[in-house]
């Protein structure tokens, strides 16, 4: 695997791939099987695989989050290796964002998405994602690129921007990956006590909860309410949002109908550890 620290370094490597296909993985690195099974989708379908490592500071509302994101580039390059990537980009912020760069002038906006759910509670946030993703997109001229589903709305904010920015870039995004008790993989998820570890799968439960009571015909709000009640039994955990919405618009949903696929999104603090997660479905 070639490792590539600096911009120009990696454009020029890049050079001498031109009429190779290059699928594209952007990460914060932590690397788990939901970063593992992007890779190997990757390799799948494209000649070369590039993975980018970079805890991106704009996306980051709350400095103090930022410094606690989990980090081990070691570890991360070893799982590289060994899914047979072929290039890690590895930037410094200085590469990044040089003296001079004033990311606050280049301000991507993606309407009312980024005022809902995770955007209401990580202002800014998209904006960083917008912005460090347009970024690599130019930097690497990706084939393919992918993401992951448990992101669910990030996927939605990523689509706007290659359609609204005219990227010539196919996208794709692979199922969430869980452990064995359901808990959704997450870099963040090394950060949780045994004790919050063992709590954490009732994040997942509580959407399943709710995907049964929409089944067995609860409107909406009463499925939410359900949920919250459901996930609140245990005091540690702080819900920010548990929401029903549509999955092709991320509009919320007054009622449900059938054959039409929702997303249920959750979010909520364990303990110190913010965790997101999703399920998706469609109501028969
Ligand atoms: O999902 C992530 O890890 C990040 O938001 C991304 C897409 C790598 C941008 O920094």
């Amino acid at each position: 695997m070639l490792i590539f620290h600096r911009v120009q370094d990696l454009i020029k490597a890049l050079q001498n791939l031109r009429d190779h296909s290059i699928g594209f993985v952007p990460t914060m690195g932590a690397l788990h099987e939901g970063h593992l099974s992007l890779i190997r989708a990757s390799k799948q379908e494209n000649d070369c695989t590039v993975c980018s490592i970079y805890v991106n500071p704009t996306q980051f509302n709350n400095s103090e989050d930022l410094i606690k994101y989990p980090r081990n580039i070691e570890k991360d390059c070893q799982l590289l290796q060994s899914e047979n990537c072929d290039i890690l980009f590895a930037p410094t912020d200085a590469e990044m964002y040089p003296q001079g760069f004033h990311a606050e002038l280049i301000k991507i906006h993606f309407g009312t998405i980024e005022t809902i759910l995770e955007g209401a509670y990580r202002p800014g946030h998209f904006q960083g994602v917008g912005l460090i993703i347009s970024k690599l997109f130019n930097i690497i001229h990706p084939t393919r690129a992918y993401f992951g589903l448990k992101d669910l709305q990030q996927c939605f904010i990523i689509k706007k921007l290659v359609s609204d920015l005219s990227y010539r870039i196919e996208l794709r995004f692979c199922p969430t990956v869980r452990e064995k008790d359901g808990l959704a993989m997450s870099s963040r998820n090394a950060l949780l006590s045994d004790e919050a570890r063992q709590l954490a799968p009732q994040i997942y439960q509580t959407l399943l909860q709710v995907q049964k009571a929409l089944e067995q015909g609860y409107s909406t709000q009463g499925a939410i309410h359900f949920g919250k009640h459901f996930l609140l039994q245990q005091k540690e955990f702080q819900l920010e949002y548990l929401e029903i919405v549509n999955f092709e618009t991320f509009e919320f949903l007054e009622s449900v109908q059938k054959n039409t696929k929702i997303a249920i999104c959750l979010a909520a603090w364990l303990k110190n550890v913010r965790l997101i997660d999703n399920l998706v479905f469609e109501l028969r």
